[in-house]
């Protein structure tokens, strides 16, 4: 098979990008990459004292596949080696390769839709209130053993928002043709058979693969 097939999924902290984007790949039969994770993987070796250009440059598969990638200080270390032009150059020829692959990809992130892959044939951005957000990531943690507050996952969710949308290299925010999809008051269920029926309309209403 060898659709072009770009989906650009972005959006702030803990809004459901992740479960809907591996939902719609599976969907269409596509290949679905996590671009948070390069990020994560990025914070993570800097936590270990690395320098972030060199974590970046360094890089390797198996790098991503750490469980510690998913905890909150990573999360943060991810956030503020982010802002770093030179890390975020490191990872680009891999990001946009990915995303114009044969036979169809997602990508969900940050800057997908605006710098990664502007010319990707659908674009959502996925989001939700903070306080939605801050319960479902809550959640999430509690489930994987992680004992932090309420309180605390609220306050990291707006501390990580308020770094992605403010930094100057590709700062978090919708591009100029994203869809938006807020599933604030969805379950995920409904956020997923909505966002594969805008990506159908872009489809030219084809459907699934
Ligand atoms: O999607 P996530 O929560 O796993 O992302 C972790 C951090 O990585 C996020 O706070 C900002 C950064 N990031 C980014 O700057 N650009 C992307 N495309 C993806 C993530």
């Amino acid at each position: 098979m060898s659709e072009r097939f770009t989906i650009a999924i972005d959006g702030p902290a803990a809004a459901g990008k992740g479960s809907i984007s591996r939902a719609v790949a599976a969907h269409y039969g596509f290949a679905h990459l996590d671009t948070g994770l390069l990020y994560r993987a990025v914070g993570a070796k800097v936590l270990l004292g690395m320098a972030p250009e060199e974590a970046a440059l360094t890089l390797r598969a198996e790098d991503l596949e750490a469980s510690e990638l998913r905890s909150p200080e990573v999360a943060q270390a991810a956030s503020r080696v982010a802002v770093l032009p030179a890390v975020r150059a490191a990872l680009l020829d891999f990001q946009r390769s990915f995303a114009r692959r044969a036979g169809g990809a997602v990508l969900d992130g940050r800057d997908i839709g605006t710098v990664i892959c502007p010319e990707a044939e659908a674009k959502l951005f996925v989001t939700a209130s903070a306080e939605v957000r801050a319960k479902r990531r809550h959640a999430e943690l509690a489930a994987a053993g992680e004992t932090s507050s309420l309180a605390q996952v609220h306050a990291d969710v707006l501390e990580r928002d308020a770094r992605d949308s403010g930094r100057a290299d590709a700062p978090l925010k919708p591009a100029a043709d994203a869809v938006t999809l807020d599933t604030s008051a969805m379950t995920l269920e409904a956020a997923i058979a909505a966002a594969i029926e805008i990506i159908d309309a872009r489809r030219g209403g084809s459907g699934g693969a």
